[in-house]
């Protein structure tokens, strides 16, 4: 089998390149490294004893994307390329539904003039926004709350009505709830341009000293200590679940699947977690919570369970511990330190 895997060269999709690689796939990139480096992709050959054909390449780009299509027998894509900075994308709405909602629409184009009719849709629990009830069910009404999250509801209506007529279509959305870790050999690992958004990759540059002081966002939410809960998970149960979700689709329609744990965890209990994990303190101050920010958000995993036989395997200290192996033996990400 031959999966292309657009945006491979990012923090989840080259973790999902060393999986399908290991697991027999051929895999073909394409990724515009606007917030990647080509250096993962040395990492994941490194990792997996083979050259993974790559591309760089906007998927905005149609005679671009059909010359990858013409190159290769491709039987199904796991689409990550996006962009997927929520704050960025209050500011830039253009180029986030260009780049999210174009890239998808061009993808599906070139996919259906090659008859490839299998596609798995890289979502997120962010169209839920601020839900009623934690966990989150699959059927919970979405309500984005920012341009990026509804790119990825928006994304997941267009395919919906796509397999309406594209009938041997299968397509399956996956709503990650919140992706962290790395692959365990600390090859590969997130790398963010620029001072990380995110809580995870921000404690492990605090701990490796590259910055210092970590800002709670709030401490005044309706949570176990006050602070925002959510479903941290391992990137490999991540993209484990990719490879199974390609297993079963083996009939035609469109599905939207949770990947979660099932565990909340605060912002306080994943920093007691990284603390323990790295050995020293790592200072921080509560601050007032971040616009935007919800304060639980926990998935319900029972349907990717029931679906697909694939539940997380890792639990938080696994998480900790494989961003700190990676961030450990590369201070600077992928550039030399
Ligand atoms: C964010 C995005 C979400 C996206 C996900 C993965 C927002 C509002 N949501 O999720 O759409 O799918 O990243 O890219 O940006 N926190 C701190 N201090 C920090 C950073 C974070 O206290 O320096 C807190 C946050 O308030 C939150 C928790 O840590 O309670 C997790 O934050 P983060 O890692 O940014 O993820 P989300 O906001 O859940």
């Amino acid at each position: 089998m031959s999966v292309l895997v657009t945006g491979g060269a990012g923090f989840i999709g080259s973790h999902c390149c060393v999986d399908l690689a290991t697991h027999g796939v051929d895999v073909v990139v394409v990724d515009d490294h606007s917030n990647s480096s080509p250096r993962a992709l040395d990492r994941v050959a490194e990792l997996v004893g083979v050259e993974i054909p790559s591309y760089e390449i906007d998927v905005r780009d149609p005679a671009e994307l059909e010359s990858v299509f013409a190159a290769h027998d491709i039987d199904a894509v796991i689409h990550f390329a996006a962009r997927k900075a929520v704050g960025e994308s209050v500011a830039m709405p253009i180029e986030y539904y260009e780049s999210n909602v174009g890239g998808l629409l061009n993808l599906l184009r070139t996919m259906r003039a090659h008859e490839v009719d299998r596609l798995v849709f890289s979502s997120s629990c962010s169209i839920y926004g601020d839900a009623d009830d934690v966990p989150i069910l699959e059927d919970t009404p979405p309500r984005p709350t920012n341009p990026y999250a509804r790119t990825k509801w928006m994304g997941e209506q267009i395919l919906a009505d796509a397999c309406a007529v594209e009938t041997a279509w299968s397509v399956m959305a996956l709503r990650y709830f919140n992706p962290v870790g790395a692959h365990e050999s600390g090859r590969i690992g997130e790398d963010p341009r620029g001072i990380p958004n995110n809580l995870m990759p921000y404690l492990t540059q605090l701990a490796v000293g590259r910055l210092h002081e970590l800002s709670v966002f709030g401490d005044d939410y309706p949570t176990v200590d006050g602070t925002g809960v959510r479903d941290y998970i391992h990137v490999m149960d991540v993209v484990e679940g990719h490879r199974v979700a390609l297993e079963h689709m083996t009939s035609p329609g469109f599905r939207s699947l949770n990947l979660g744990t099932g565990t909340g965890t605060s912002v306080l209990q994943l920093l007691a977690a990284f603390t323990e994990v790295c050995g020293r303190e790592l200072p921080y101050r509560i601050v007032a919570r971040r616009p935007g920010d919800v304060a639980e958000l926990v998935a319900d995993p029972e349907r990717a369970a029931v679906e697909l036989g694939w539940r997380a395997r890792r639990d938080v200290l696994d998480m900790c511990r494989d961003a700190w192996r990676f961030q450990q033996e590369n201070p600077g990400g992928y550039e030399p330190a």
